[in-house]
């Protein structure tokens, strides 16, 4: 059966504001270049368009944490299931996500990204659940603060569904 899916943030809402945030970006990384940290799968259609959208070079890696299983609900657990490719020794990181939810995840992944000693580390998140946190994580960049409902879209899936939606909607249950 179809799931009905009611749009929350539009295609155009969310284009603007992702070329907003490479401006932003743009202009703090001045005379510097970002290494971008996708991660996967949820941040990869926000990391291209973003990628996209900022002016100072760009390097690109890609790593796979999970918290989630099929369900909707977070397990607490965080495990690294594809590791990056390049050291970050040295390098200014820009994390890219798709969402902040407990921020479990990101804590995690903070804390052992910053042992490989990079110049620096931030965050940009595309949508950002505050109401929901756990663990505290300063987030440098957010393209919406969202309320507490299960969005999928842009990246975002549904047990693996509807990453490929252009916009952000919530599965009407
Ligand atoms: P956190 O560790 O609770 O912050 O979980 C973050 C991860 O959970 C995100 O990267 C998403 O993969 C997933 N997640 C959290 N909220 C949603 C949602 O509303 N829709 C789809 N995935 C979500
Ligand atoms: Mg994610």
């Amino acid at each position: 059966m179809e799931d009905k899916i009611r749009v929350l943030l539009s295609e155009e809402e969310v284009d603007k504001r992702i070329e907003e945030l490479g401006r932003q970006i743009s202009r703090d990384y001045e005379g510097r270049s970002v290494h971008l940290i996708c991660v996967l799968k949820g941040g990869v259609f926000f990391t291209c368009e973003l990628a996209k959208r900022i002016t100072v070079p760009v390097s690109l890696d890609f790593m796979s944490v999970s918290s989630y299983g099929a369900d909707t609900k977070s397990s607490g657990v965080v495990k690294i299931v594809k590791d990056l490719d390049e050291p970050l020794e040295g390098k200014d990181v820009l994390i890219v996500e798709d969402i902040i939810d407990s921020g479990r995840t990101l804590s995690y992944l903070i804390e052992i990204l910053h042992k490989r000693h990079p110049a620096s580390i931030s965050l940009c998140t595309l949508l950002d659940k505050p109401e929901r946190r756990v663990a505290d994580v300063k987030v440098d960049y957010v393209g919406f603060r969202i309320p507490d409902e299960f969005v999928v879209g842009y990246g975002l899936d549904y047990a693996q569904k509807y990453r490929n939606l252009p916009y952000i909607g919530v599965v009407e249950v």
